[in-house]
């Protein structure tokens, strides 16, 4: 019988540059998409999957991250004497019920390969999911992680999401090359528009064989100078099959300004509290 996947890596050990000052002392992971961050917005996800461990891969000054997901007595004892039932469950469901939380140190910034294994020693010889919550998937009928679980579960396939990109930007991206069956050949981080081969590029959700630690382990500097997640895959090509997933809703790119404005608006026109009101008024601009 085949492992279905229980832990999901969470690569935040970043330092989200993009946002200063903004990130200096709030890992780019706690800022909100409306009212949630979007860490948790991706542990809600890997919930629907069925997932059961969340693997932290954290840095120094990421403290807010695992304050955000444990209890905080002092606030709920207030929110608890002044009958505030809403947002005590609220603030009590971070972590849905039946998940754990494992956190482990990135020591140094190597990169996302890297980071991932990091993660080995938790995760152990399993196949396992990586999520990266910057890619936040706007969907609102189901999970992209949960359709990529079935996947591995129905048909024993890795996987990794994907999309197509305009051309004159696979280099912000890992792109795929696919055979006539579908099944991913060839993989390569951050190709020039004119070597890419193809603009189907890959976004942060990824289901992996167990092998990949050993992978990265071998895997040399790639792009940038990092130790890569994508040539970690790429070495296991030939003996894994990896399908591409193009999933279903919104992914919005929350590491770039105008993704993360993006992702506000989506979820603010949607808000039943304020949703009428945010919509008149961005009809006044
Ligand atoms: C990472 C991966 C890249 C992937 C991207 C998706 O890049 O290395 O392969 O396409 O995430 O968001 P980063 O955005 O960290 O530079």
């Amino acid at each position: 019988m085949t492992q279905t996947i229980l832990s999901v890596v969470l690569p935040v050990a970043g330092l989200g540059t993009r946002f200063l000052p903004a990130t200096k002392a709030v890992p780019k992971e706690m800022l909100p998409v409306l009212d949630k961050p979007l860490i948790q917005l991706a542990v809600e996800e890997a919930y629907k999957a069925g997932i059961k461990q969340v693997v932290l891969v954290t840095s120094a000054s990421k403290r807010a991250i695992e304050d955000h997901f444990d209890v905080n007595f002092e606030l709920e004892a207030t929110l608890e004497a002044r009958n505030k039932q809403a947002m005590l469950d609220a603030v009590r469901t971070t972590l849905p019920n039946g998940m754990t939380l494992a956190v482990v140190r990135q020591p140094k910034a190597l990169g996302l390969g890297h980071a991932v294994l990091c993660a080995a020693p938790v995760v152990g010889n399993q196949p396992f999911a990586v999520m990266l919550p910057d890619d936040f998937i706007d969907d609102t009928q189901g999970s992209c992680l949960a359709d990529m679980v079935a996947l591995y579960n129905n048909e024993q396939s890795y996987s990794l999401a994907v999309e197509e990109v305009p051309r004159e930007k696979t280099d912000k991206y890992g792109v795929v090359s696919l055979d006539g069956n579908g099944r991913i050949t060839a993989m390569v981080e951050k190709p020039k528009p004119e070597v890419a081969p193809s603009t189907l590029a890959v976004v942060g959700r990824y289901v992996l064989p167990a092998e990949t630690f050993a992978a990265l382990r071998e895997v040399k500097e790639g792009a940038g100078g990092e130790i890569q997640l994508t040539d970690g895959i790429a070495s296991l090509l030939a003996s894994h099959a990896f399908k591409p997933h193009r999933f279903k809703g919104v992914r919005f790119d929350c590491g770039s300004k105008l993704g993360y404005l993006q992702a506000n608006v989506a979820l603010g026109l949607r808000d039943k509290e304020i949703g009428q009101s945010f919509q008149a008024w961005l009809k006044t601009l």
